[in-house]
Formats: C-alpha cells, structure tokens, sequence
C-alpha cells in the first residue's frame, strides 16, 4: 500500500509498505477513506520529539471502513462498518481507562518501557506518534490496523461526508476538551492563543459553552479572520500588544481562563526577546521546547483563574515564572485528549448541527500529495489552515 512515511528531520515520503494485517483478536484493519495533518505532525516532521525511526508511517487523524476483523472483538463491530479512529489507542479494561483517562491508558502502549522511562509512567499507544507511544504505523495511508478496535473506534452513519465527521479522530474532541476544562462560566473573558486548527475547534468551543467573550491570539491574517467568523475577537500580536489589550478587554482585571493552543514551537520573533532565548536553547538542546506562550499566561491570567494546555510539549521547558502561578493562585489543566471520553456526544452534536467541523478544512489532496502538503501546511503557503487527504 502507499503511506506517509517519515525518513528524518523535514523528510516525509509517499512509499509503498507491506498491508496491515490482523495481529490480535481486538484488531480490525480499516480501509482508509480521508486521514489530516495535524499540527502534532509538524513536531515530528521538525523532529523535536524523540524516538521516530526511519521508516515509521505518519498520521493521527484517520477514517474508512472496516474490511478484516480479528476474531475476539468484544462488540459487533464488523467488515463494511463505517468508522472515524481517535489517536488514542485505548484498551477499555485498564484503570484509567475505565476512569474515562483514556490518553493515559495503561495497556495499549506496546513499548511501554520507554514512556515509563521518560515520563516515569506509560501513556497511551497512539497512532504514527513515536516509539514513546508504541511505535504503531499511522492513518496516512491506504490501510490501517487499529489495535484494541473495539474499545477505540467511534462508528459513524453513512449519510454525512467524511469531512465533518473526520475531526472527531483529535481536533475537534481536542478544542472541546480544552474548553470544557477551563470550566467556562458566563461571565468568563477566554483567551485563546493559537488559531491553527486545535484553536479553531477550541474557539468554536468556548463559544458554544457560552463564554462572556472569547479572545484570539495569532498574527496570520486568515487565521484570525476563520476566529472572527467563529465568534471570537482577534488580537493580531504583530500589531498589538497581547498582556495590554486582554487587560483593556477585561477592565483591568486579565481573562479568567486562558487556553494554550501552540504548544512547544511558539512562534520566534526579536520583538518577543525571550522566544529568541528559547530558540538559542534548544539549538544547544539546553531545552526542547519554547514556552513563551506559558509565560504571557501566567502573567496575564486573572488571579484564580486557570491556564488550559492542549498544546503539546515534548520535554523540558525553562524560564516557567512559578512564583507568579502560585501566587496568583492558578489552575493548570492539560494533556493529550482522552477522546473516546467525547466522541459520541460531539458526533451528537454534528447530526444535530450545532456545529460542522469542516468549516476548518481549507486543502484536499491525494494522498501521493502528502509530503508537499506537510510544507505547505507548516509554512501556511496559499493560506492552508488545515489539510485532508485522500488515499
Ligand atoms: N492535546 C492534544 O491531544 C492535541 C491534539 C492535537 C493537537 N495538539 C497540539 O495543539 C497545538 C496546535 O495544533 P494545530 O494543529 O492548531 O497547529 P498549528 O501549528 O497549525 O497552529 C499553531 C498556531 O499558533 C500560532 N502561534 C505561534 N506562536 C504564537 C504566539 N506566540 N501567540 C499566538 N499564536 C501563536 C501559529 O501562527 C499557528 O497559527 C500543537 O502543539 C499540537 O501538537 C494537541
Ligand atoms: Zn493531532
Ligand atoms: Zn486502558
């Protein structure tokens, strides 16, 4: 079959690889119908998180239909099922998973040795993520087998295009969980920083949990026009100054919750001096990731408030005012979703239209198209925000 498949530091292939087969009694094999790029991918493309080889398939955000299944499937999952698969592989049994922890399931990480190394605990297998994660082959590709299927997959009905229901599989359930724990009130100020794809979803989001007001922090242009358009009002911080004018929307007083969606290669920029730091550290790999954005929300977080993280960090971070968290009395909540904990409902929501996440969808192309897409996403080239291929 053909796959995305990752050779090093900014070297991604269309190759031909050997067919998923059935390994184990709780696999089903899928063929896939459209898969995307997700902003996750881009760390591994700029190889900053550790423990991809070469020759692993890329890709998290996966759907098709089931065309083999193992003999041990514990519902009724069967061939011909029309599927969307989380980038959680979660084994249902465990207990963080029947705690509703899916992302840190204790079963389905293959090598969990390595992650109990690094994190002192394992995390869950995920999809076309590293070897940390179980090193299991990704969705950007023609086929692909998903281990523990019947506890991991969310089936879908026929009748709606796959591109409203493919986000289900990470963005989407990733900007809701991001919103839904910063325990949005009413009268909330929420700022976002971030409005690549997970900031789009987490706007969205916060609007429909009925945030006061919702702040979007970015400097492209048609990035900030798609948050305009999702309810949020937009801070260029090319052009303004960020911790100044949340104060100015806030009386003063600073946002009460405030969501990361960026994660750890914040944008680099002379004007933000400690970002040029950052850069200069992980360079010497002194750090690994670049947390500007950590350090404008502790600052700017109203006392009591609390700092949401969907935003991905890999290691070690430097610089964190922690005086000025504790002090202020903050919150922090983070982490890579627990998606099964959301699927069902949010796919509620998209039968009955209260959203349509495909609003975010601005390039389709072959899979064969993929690693020039992975550029063109990155650099934001012909004002891409986000990806979907087609096998
Ligand atoms: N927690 C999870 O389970 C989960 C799931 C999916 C994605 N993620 C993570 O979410 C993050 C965002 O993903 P994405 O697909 O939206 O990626 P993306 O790279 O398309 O978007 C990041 C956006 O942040 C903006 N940005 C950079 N520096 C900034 C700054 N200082 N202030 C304001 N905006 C800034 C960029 O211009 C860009 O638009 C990534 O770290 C990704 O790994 C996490
Ligand atoms: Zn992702
Ligand atoms: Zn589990």
């Amino acid at each position: 079959m053909r796959a995305l498949v990752w050779h090093g530091k900014e070297d991604i292939r269309c190759d031909t690889v050997s067919d998923p087969e059935i390994e184990d009694g709780r696999d089903v094999v899928i063929k896939v119908t459209s898969c995307a790029i997700c902003g996750s991918d881009l760390h591994l493309f700029h190889n900053f998180i550790p423990a991809m080889l070469p020759g692993d398939v890329m890709g998290h955000e996966t759907m098709g239909e089931v065309v083999a299944t193992g003999r041990g499937l514990k519902n009724k999952l069967k061939k011909g099922d029309r599927v969307v698969v989380p980038f959680t592989i979660v084994c249902g049994e465990c207990d963080q998973c029947k705690r509703g922890y899916f992302s840190v399931c204790q079963k389905s990480n293959r090598k969990k040795h390595l992650a109990d190394k690094v994190f002192g605990h394992t995390t869950a297998g995920l999809f076309g993520y590293t070897h940390l994660t179980g090193g299991y082959p990704g969705g950007q590709a023609e086929y692909l087998r998903v281990p523990y299927a019947d506890t991991t997959v969310q089936r879908v009905p026929e009748g709606i295009p796959d591109e409203k229901l493919l986000f289900l599989s990470d963005i989407f359930p990733t900007g809701w969980q991001a919103a839904v724990q910063a325990d949005i009130q009413p009268t909330d100020t929420v700022a976002i920083w971030g409005c690549g794809p997970v900031g789009q979803m987490t706007i969205r989001s916060a609007v429909l949990l009925g945030a006061e007001q919702v702040v979007a922090i970015d400097n492209i242009p048609e990035r900030l026009e798609m948050a305009e358009a999702g309810g949020a009002i937009t801070i260029n911080f090319d052009e303004e100054n960020v911790v100044e004018r949340l104060n100015d929307l806030t009386g003063g007083e600073g946002p009460e919750k405030c969501i990361d969606c960026i994660g750890m290669e914040s944008h680099v920029s002379p004007s933000m001096p400690d970002t040029v730091y950052d850069r200069a550290k992980q360079i010497l790999l002194a750090e690994s990731d670049r947390p500007h954005v950590l350090r404008e929300m502790i600052y700017v977080c109203r006392p009591g408030g609390l700092i949401s993280i969907p935003g991905v960090y890999g290691g070690l971070v430097d610089k964190i005012p922690m005086g000025a968290a504790m002090n202020k009395g903050l919150t922090f909540r983070m982490g890579q979703t627990h998606v099964q904990r959301w699927t069902a409902d949010l796919l509620r929501r998209i039968e009955e239209e209260q959203i349509d996440p495909s609003f975010v969808i601005t390039h389709e192309a072959p899979l064969t198209k993929g690693p020039e897409m992975y550029r063109t996403f990155r650099d934001k080239q012909d004002s891409c925000i986000k990806v979907v291929l087609k096998p």
